[in-house]
């Protein structure tokens, strides 16, 4: 998510966030949020503020793909 820099801290991004939880409240499939964001910037602190929090159970990983290219040539 992201909101254009000269509207941030405006309230804009709780607003967002309010409407699309609103969203999937009304979908009764939907039990979750799930999202990817940089550790140590102000977006995590926005989520955590809104109940976000580390998943105990799950783990994001990630490899570059010239490290796969370089470890299949050696
Ligand atoms: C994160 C983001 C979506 C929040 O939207 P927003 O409209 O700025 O947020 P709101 O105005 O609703 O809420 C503000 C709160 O978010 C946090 N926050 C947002 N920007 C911040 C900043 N630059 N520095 C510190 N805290 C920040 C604070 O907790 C702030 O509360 P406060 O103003 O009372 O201190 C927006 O700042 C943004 O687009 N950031 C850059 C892009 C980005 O990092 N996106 C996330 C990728 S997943």
């Amino acid at each position: 998510m992201c909101v254009i820099p000269h509207s941030q801290r405006t309230g804009l991004g709780k607003r967002l966030l309010d409407s699309l939880v609103k969203e999937v409240a009304d979908r009764d499939n939907i039990i979750a949020i799930y999202l990817l964001t940089n550790r140590d910037v102000p977006a995590a602190s926005f989520y955590s503020k809104h109940h976000f929090a580390a998943s105990p159970k799950k783990v994001v990983m990630g490899v570059s793909v010239r490290s796969i290219l370089d470890a299949k040539s050696a």
